[in-house]
Parts: structure tokens; C-alpha cells; sequence
């Protein structure tokens, strides 16, 4: 079986069967899915509406019946009918698998585990239990005999009464068990508190206790409202300040941000988020009338974060503090935000004086001043990025300059938006001096001695999103340029699992068997620079293959062996390889039965945005394509073994080779004058 890492990831199907899922996603229509959630209107084949995705006012959000496929040509999002459950509804997969099991009136079976605990199903008994706390906490600020301290703590943090009740804030009392005699129970009841975080067990001496005691208590809600952690705030200047719930089935740090529900409450047609540092800024701002904001919780910001903020608004404005911490906060928040930098998709960044946070200054200086900062002092992303690398690379010598065209190089190439991406590297040739085609030689494959595109950047290993694409393709198909991403682009995560081919291979300088559109007839060389990229793509052959696969499963009969093309490191021929393999077992899949397996997974992504594709682009004669790549993906698949078993015959001693051996030796000297592979 080759490379065994194209099983879908196994936490993705978790414990649900796949032929559950196919089964389910059979009975399934999108139309049914999607229509009960939005308007849908008729047009032509399909159906469309505005996103509900991202703001916009002419529908580029369409439903494809026969696909069994959304796909949003303004932002890009698209999926199946999980996908679209998983996105609109805000549901894990499991939960989108249960939801769809429940319109379809299917039991969702489950495999046995034979790792870690079950999924929490949807209706995880933590909800309950933590609405139940937060009800209790909230109870105690209005009525517990110690309530006066946290009360005056609250109001000496210039807060009424509305804002406290908006964000359900609440008081935990001093001693250490009256949540958990509050809440009480049998021992179930006494391991659901433990996994929710709400008691502690001491490992000693197994004594549990409250987790937050003689604290300010504010629930954390997820984007449907629901209580699933809390953090607590002392009243003092105790250490430490804030104790926050830990990871529980429930809550996942990384991924939620305080006070978006809240937000969202107040305002449904936000067209801005704010992202400060702490509960009482979001708190603190809201209080002054500035009901946007939202703060990560005590972590940096991801990628995720993103993702769910630019799902909701076009714009993302970051507050941080001017010290050199929230600088260094704020460039994080840069790297995670490149990626997902559609056109039309804007972030600013503000810095405030040191020593100021949000909430310091909003009450000191008012809204309105506040919001004049807003409008006079945040910089665009494009600003801080190279105002934060001129720091970093002085652009006045010419060193500084190769030095910032290198660190910029490989960040902007992230930014799936064409023209911003454009504008950025417009403006990196006006600070460095470097043409446009310069910049291009800059960012491409070195077009040297044979060294291949493991030496494109220094910062290759530094830069996974870069080089994720850039496997056997882009060496191999050199005049392509590089696999077609910009349409995909988005679908990636870029996860460091799932990296490109390693650095150094030695392209295959063979015959050129593909000759497909984009071309150049080899004129310059084995490595042509980078075109510029256009809106419809060159796409390298085995996307294109991929993509042929997809919508036309039956090719895959055609294919005698599989497993003799799939290289190991090759991502997407591996891919390609696995779907062959999926489809000859089981011919009657359909491509969103394909895709489901991957669903999640970058690889999921990379075939929903190539299935997608065809929308776009129409080709003729896809199944003579289809049968020469797999061929020339053989034919390499070859080719790279002998290299390997070549290099590892000429690294022994001449004593030490076997007959074969020798052969082997023999045959490559007297056919070195001849590049192509001998098949
Ligand atoms: P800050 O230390 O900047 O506190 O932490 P703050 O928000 O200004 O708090 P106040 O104004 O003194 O009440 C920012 C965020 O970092 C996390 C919390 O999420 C906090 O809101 N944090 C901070 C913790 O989780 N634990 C801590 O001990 C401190
Ligand atoms: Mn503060």
C-alpha cells in the first residue's frame, strides 16, 4: 500500500464508519441542506444566493445539484453538504455527521476507539452542566452574602449593570467547594465537573475542589451562545490574575475567541472585528458603546481565529500594546492572517502607547477619542508589514535590501488575494530596486547546475506554506511553473504534516511527455521564473489528473497498477494514486464520496477546490491527458528509484558491489550522455 499517510486522517471519520458516511452523504441532497438554511435561487443548472459566507451584495454563492457542491467565487468557501453544515452551522464534523444522520433518519454508528476517548457528540452533557455553573456564578453577584467585594470590584472597573448582565459575568465565592455542593450529584455528575473543568482533583491526595474560587467569573460562549468554559479574574493582586478553564471535549482555546457571540448579539451585520488582549478590554470597550470587539484568550492568534473572523466580517482590526510583547503578538497575528488574504478581505493593525491597554484607555480618553485612533492611527496590513521588515533589514544598503526582498519573498507568496499580493510585491520592488522580473527569478526555483528547486529560497524550511506546493511538479513540469494554488489556495492550511518533496531531489530531466497549456517550449531552460499569475491557471498534469479523476471516476479501470506512480514525498501523486486505488475497489463512488474521505484534511480541501474548478475551466480530450500522466508519473515513479538505488551503489566500495550491481553502474556510465529515463 503506498504511502500510507493518504488514509484520511483517522481523528477526521473518528469513529464513524466511512461507508456510513458515504451512505449518508447519499441520501443527502445539498439543495435540501443548504436551501432550509438559506435562499436559494434557480440559475440555470444551479442555484445561487449571496454568500452567507462574507458580506456581499450580488450573489456569487452557488449550489451545484449535481455536483452535490457549494462553492462561493467570491470568497472561496465550498464543500459538500458537511461542509457547508460544518461552516454555516458552526459544527465540528462529527456533529455535522450526526445533524445530517438526523434529517435523514439514519443511527450514526460508531467503530470501536482504537485510540483515545469517543468524540462528544453534539449534545455533550458539559453543555448542561456549564450553563448550570454560570447560572450559579451569575446567581451569586446578585445574591451571595460575599458579593459586595466582587459588586464594588466591578463598578471600580466603571461597569453597569447591562454590560455585566450582556456578558452573563458572575461571581465565584470564597471556599472551596460551592459549585460542587451546588451542583452536587452522583459520581457520573462528579466526572462530567471534572471534564469540564469546573473542580479540580487534587493527584495526591484525590480531594476534588472548586476550580475558581473568590473570583469575578466570565463565560466564555461559543458562536451559538453556549457556556463552555469560564475565566476567573481575583479580585486583588493576587497571582494569578486570570485562571481560565483548561481544554475540556468542549472548549479549545486555540480556536475561540471571548466576546464573539456577544458581538455578533449586539450587531449581526458587523463589518469589522476588533481583536484585543484581554476579557476587560472586550468588556471595557462594550462599555463605552464600542460592542465589536473580541480577544483571543491568553493565546496567540491562529490561523483558526481567523478563518472564524473573516467567515463573519470582511474586515479585522488588531488593538495591541506598543511594548515589545504586542509587537511580537501582532507580527503572529500577521503570519497567521497571510494565508487567508482573499482580495477584498482587509486587516489593520493599532498600536497603543505603551502601557496602555484597551480598556485603560478607552475610559480614560472616551469612544470618540478612541475611535479616532481607530480611524487615524491603525495601519494597513501592507504599512506594518514593511515598516516591521525595514526594522528588521535595513533598506539603505544593498544587503539590507537582499535581506527584505528575502524575508518578504516567501510571506507574501502566502497571500492568496491576486491583486493584493500583486500591490505588495509592487511595493517590495520600490523599496528594494528590484524588478518585477527580478522578484519573480527572486521567489522561483534557481535555474542552476542541476542543484532543482530544493535551493529556491534560503528560507525553504522555515516557510512551510511556501513549498507545501512544490513537490515532484514543479521541478518535474518546470515549464508549468509552480502546481496552480491560487484558486485552492485557501483550502490549505498549509499543516507541517503535509509538506512537499524534499529539498534537493534531483528533477527528472527526461523527455517532456506533458505538453499542456502554458508551455514555453523549454526555452528557458529547465527552470522558467514564476508568471505572473493570471486568473485561470496554469495547473500542473497531476492536478489535472486529479481533477479529470474527480469527474470522471470510471478512468480510473484504466489504471493497471497504482501503487507504481505514487512517489513517497509526492503529495499529490500519492493522492492521485489513492483515489485510483479507492475507486477500483469500490467503482460506483461518486467524487463527493471521494472527497468525504478527505474531508478536513488538506487534501480534502485540495480536492473540493479542484472538483470546484471545473466550473471554470473546460477541457477537451481529459481522458488521453489522464492516461499520459499516469504514465509519465510511472515512468518518473521508475526513474526515481534507479536514482536512488544508483546513488546508494555508488557510494559503496567497488569491492563490496554485487554482480547486478556492477551492471547497474555499467549501464548508467555508458548512457550518462543521455538524459531521458530508460523504460
Ligand atoms: P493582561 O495581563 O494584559 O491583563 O492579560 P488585562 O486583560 O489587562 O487584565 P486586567 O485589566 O488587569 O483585568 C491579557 C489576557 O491574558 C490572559 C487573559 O485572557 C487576559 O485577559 N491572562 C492574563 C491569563 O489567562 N492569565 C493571567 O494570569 C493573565
Ligand atoms: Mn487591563
Amino acid at each position: 500500500m503506498p504511502g500510507s499517510i493518504l488514509r484520511p486522517d483517522e481523528s477526521m471519520a473518528g469513529l464513524i464508519p466511512q461507508s456510513f458516511i458515504d451512505d449518508l452523504l447519499n441520501r443527502t441532497d445539498i439543495l435540501d441542506v443548504v436551501g432550509s438554511r438559506i435562499q436559494l435561487k434557480k440559475t440555470g443548472k444551479n442555484y445561487s444566493a449571496c454568500c452567507p459566507f462574507h458580506k456581499e451584495k450580488t450573489p456569487s454563492f452557488t449550489v451545484s445539484p449535481d455536483k452535490q457542491f457549494y462553492y462561493c467565487f467570491g470568497c472561496g468557501a465550498g464543500g459538500n453538504a458537511l461542509g457547508f453544515i460544518m461552516d454555516h452551522d458552526n459544527l465540528d464534523f462529527i456533529q455535522a455527521v450526526e445533524d445530517l444522520a438526523k434529517r435523514a433518519g439514519m443511527d450514526v454508528p460508531r467503530e470501536e476507539g482504537r485510540r483515545g476517548k469517543p468524540r462528544q457528540p453534539t449534545d455533550s452533557p458539559l453543555y448542561p452542566l456549564l450553563s448550570a455553573a454560570a447560572d450559579y456564578y451569575r446567581q451569586a453577584l446578585k445574591s451571595h452574602p460575599a458579593r459586595k467585594a466582587a459588586v464594588e470590584y466591578l463598578k471600580g472597573r466603571g461597569l453597569t449593570g447591562e454590560i455585566a448582565r450582556d456578558f452573563g459575568l458572575g461571581f465565584a465565592p470564597p471556599g472551596w467547594d460551592n459549585l460542587f455542593k451546588h451542583l452536587g450529584g452522583d459520581n457520573l455528575q462528579l466526572k462530567a465537573m471534572l471534564d469540564a473543568g469546573l473542580l479540580v482533583e487534587n493527584p495526591d491526595s484525590g480531594k476534588r475542589y472548586d476550580r475558581f474560587r473568590d473570583r469575578v467569573i466570565f463565560p466564555i460562549r461559543d458562536s451559538r451562545g453556549r457556556v463552555i468554559a469560564f475565566g476567573g479574574r481575583v479580585l486583588g493582586d493576587d497571582k494569578p490574575k486570570y485562571l481560565n478553564s483548561p481544554e475540556t471535549p468542549v472548549f479549545h482555546k486555540g480556536q475561540e475567541l471571548y466576546g464573539l457571540f456577544e458581538a455578533r448579539k449586539n450587531n449581526r451585520d458587523l463589518d469589522e472585528i476588533m481583536v484585543v488582549e484581554g476579557y476587560m478590554d472586550v468588556i471595557a470597550l462594550a462599555q463605552q458603546g464600542i460592542r465589536n470587539a473580541v480577544a483571543t484568550l491568553g493565546t496567540a492568534t491562529s490561523e483558526e481565529h481567523i478563518k472564524r473572523l473573516f467567515r463573519l466580517v470582511p474586515n479585522i482590526l488588531f488593538c495591541f500594546d506598543g511594548d515589545q510583547a504586542g509587537r511580537k503578538a501582532a507580527w503572529r497575528a500577521l503570519e497567521s492572517a497571510l494565508p487567508n488574504l482573499q482580495d477584498g478581505r482587509k486587516i489593520r493593525f493599532l498600536f497603543l502607547p505603551e502601557g496602555e491597554d484597551p480598556d485603560s484607555l478607552v475610559r480614560a480618553e472616551g469612544p470618540d477619542a478612541f475611535r479616532a485612533r481607530l480611524t487615524h492611527q491603525a495601519q494597513p496590513l501592507a504599512d506594518y508589514f514593511f515598516q516591521q521588515l525595514m526594522q528588521e533589514a535595513d533598506p539603505s544598503t544593498l544587503e539590507g535590501k537582499a535581506h527584505l526582498a528575502t524575508l518578504a519573498g516567501p510571506l507574501l507568496e502566502k497571500i492568496p488575494g491576486n491583486t493584493l499580493r500583486l500591490l505588495m510585491r509592487q511595493r517590495l520592488g520600490q523599496i528594494t530596486g528590484l524588478s518585477g522580473e527580478a522578484l519573480n527569478q527572486l521567489n522561483a526555483p534557481r535555474a542552476s547546475g542541476g542543484q532543482g528547486h530544493g535551493q529556491a529560497t534560503p528560507n525553504a524550511a522555515q516557510d512551510s506554506h511556501a513549498h507545501e506546493y512544490s513537490d515532484y511538479d514543479a521541478g518535474h513540469f518546470a515549464d508549468h511553473g509552480e502546481p496552480s494554488y491560487q484558486d485552492s489556495a485557501s483550502y490549505f492550511e498549509a499543516p507541517s504534516d503535509f509538506s512537499g518533496g524534499k529539498p534537493g531531489k534531483k528533477p527528472w530531466k527526461g523527455e517532456r511527455k506533458w505538453d499542456g497549456k502554458g508551455g514555453k517550449g523549454g526555452k528557458r531552460g529547465d527552470f522558467a521564473p514564476r508568471q505572473p499569475r493570471t486568473e485561470i491557471s496554469v495547473e500542473s498534469p497531476t492536478l489535472t489528473a486529479l481533477r479529470t479523476l474527480l469527474h470522471h471516476p470510471q478512468l480510473a479501470q484504466k489504471v493497471e497498477d497504482a501503487s507504481h506512480f505514487a512517489n513517497e514525498g509526492q503529495t499529490y501523486s500519492q493522492l492521485l494514486a489513492a483515489l485510483v486505488e479507492a475507486l477500483q475497489k469500490n467503482p460506483k463512488q461518486r467524487s463527493m464520496q471521494l472527497i468525504a474521505r478527505w474531508h478536513g484534511t488538506p487534501q480534502g480541501r485540495l480536492l473540493q477546490a479542484l472538483a470546484e474548478k471545473e466550473w471554470l475551466i473546460d477541457q477537451g480530450n481529459l481522458e488521453k491527458q489522464f492516461c499520459d500522466t499516469i504514465t509519465t508519473l510511472a515512468h518518473s515513479q521508475l526513474h526515481n528509484s534507479r536514482e536512488a538505488r544508483l546513488r546508494s551503489v555508488m557510494q559503496k566500495s567497488p569491492s563490496e558491489l554485487t554482480d547486478e550491481e556492477k551492471a547497474l553502474l555499467r549501464e548508467h556510465f555508458s548512457n550518462a550522455s543521455s538524459p531521458g529515463p530508460q523504460s
